[in-house]
């Protein structure tokens, strides 16, 4: 393992704040970037293929890219958030990428166990879309979990509300079948959930201070992408009519693998529900000492970690300091 870094496989529907994400990995010089897997959610799988791989050309880094999942594991797919991320889910950016990159030949859950295995207990998994190749990736290697360093997930609640009904988040209502997999899986996983990612409010005014430092096609897309995304957030939330910008979501999944220390979380079962007005929200046990008799909360279930609390400032100079740095070449 090179000295320091961490290697990493993102799990990814990119998507605006995935996109954020993506730049802030790439620019962290303790991030060493194994691969992107793609899936549906933000956009159909195709498009966050494509998105992917435009924007590692735009960032000139020639990452591997392998497309994944096109839908859920049972439920009917839901059509993508164009309102929120754009048709395209970079905001409207009329950019392609160039014809001569191209994916990788496997599916993403080959891509995620053959990545693994070549370094057993070295590779983290930063997983911000729909769980569904994590999921896949489990079923053709079921030990996997005693082979991953660590996995990181964006989506989820455990206490503030849903965002795509009063109590799911939207990655995790995507395809719940395939979450409650994950998250019964025992790895060791750590969910970055609304109750974090609300709290960390990115401006679009940071984003114009680092286009206008680097001048760069990269930051100029990006910031691009995250004013689409500012105006959908403009009009749901009245905070974010005066100070324009959006929650930090994806990027906080980064943020806690390099510094769990910004973080206070609470450790428990997590499950998933599949059917009804709740699907999609995850449940967390936060009283071990209960012992509840109904099943699927036996004591002898996988604990993860959630994210309760983060320290907001320290996650956006975080970010700034790392996107101001001379990352992008000329
Ligand atoms: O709920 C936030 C999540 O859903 C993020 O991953 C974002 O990209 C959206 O799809
Ligand atoms: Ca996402």
């Amino acid at each position: 393992m090179s000295q320091g870094r961490i290697p990493v496989i993102f799990d990814t529907d990119p998507g605006v704040d995935d996109a954020l994400a993506l730049l802030f990995a790439l620019a962290h010089p303790d991030i060493e970037m194994l691969g992107i897997t793609t899936v549906f959610g933000n956009v159909e799988v195709p498009q966050a293929t494509a998105n992917a791989l435009l924007l590692t050309h735009l960032c000139d880094r020639d990452v591997a890219v392998a497309q994944g999942a096109g839908k859920p594991w049972r439920k009917a797919p839901h059509p993508p958030p164009a309102f929120i991320h754009g048709a395209d889910g970079l905001g409207e950016l009329a950019l392609t990428r160039p014809a001569t990159r191209c994916a990788d030949s496997r599916s993403a859950a080959n891509f995620i166990v053959d990545t693994v295995m070549a370094r057993p207990g070295e590779v983290s998994l930063v997983a911000v879309g729909p769980l569904t190749n994590l999921a896949d990736a489990l079923t053709l290697q079921p030990d996997l979990p005693t082979h991953v360093k660590s996995i990181v997930i964006m989506g989820g609640t455990v206490l503030e509300p849903g965002n795509v009904s009063p109590v799911a988040e939207a990655n995790i209502w995507n395809d719940p079948d395939a979450a409650d997999r994950v998250f019964t899986a025992g790895w060791p996983l750590t969910m970055v959930g609304l109750d974090v990612t609300h709290r960390v409010v990115v401006t679009v005014e940071m984003l114009e201070r680092v286009a206008a430092a680097h001048q760069h096609p990269a930051t100029d897309a990006l910031l691009h992408a995250f004013r689409f995304y500012a105006n959908f957030y403009a009009t749901r939330h009245g905070h974010l009519v005066t100070q324009p910008g959006s929650y930090a979501h994806d990027l906080l999944a980064f943020m806690y693998l390099l510094h769990p220390d910004y973080f206070g979380t609470e450790s428990g079962v997590i499950r998933v529900a599949l059917e009804g007005l709740a699907q999609g929200q995850t449940m967390m046990c936060r009283q071990p000492f209960m012992h509840y008799a109904q099943a699927g909360w036996e004591a002898n279930m996988p604990q993860s970690k959630a994210c309760m609390s983060v320290q907001s400032q320290a996650c956006l100079s975080l970010l700034e300091e790392t996107l101001m740095q001379p990352w992008l070449s000329p």
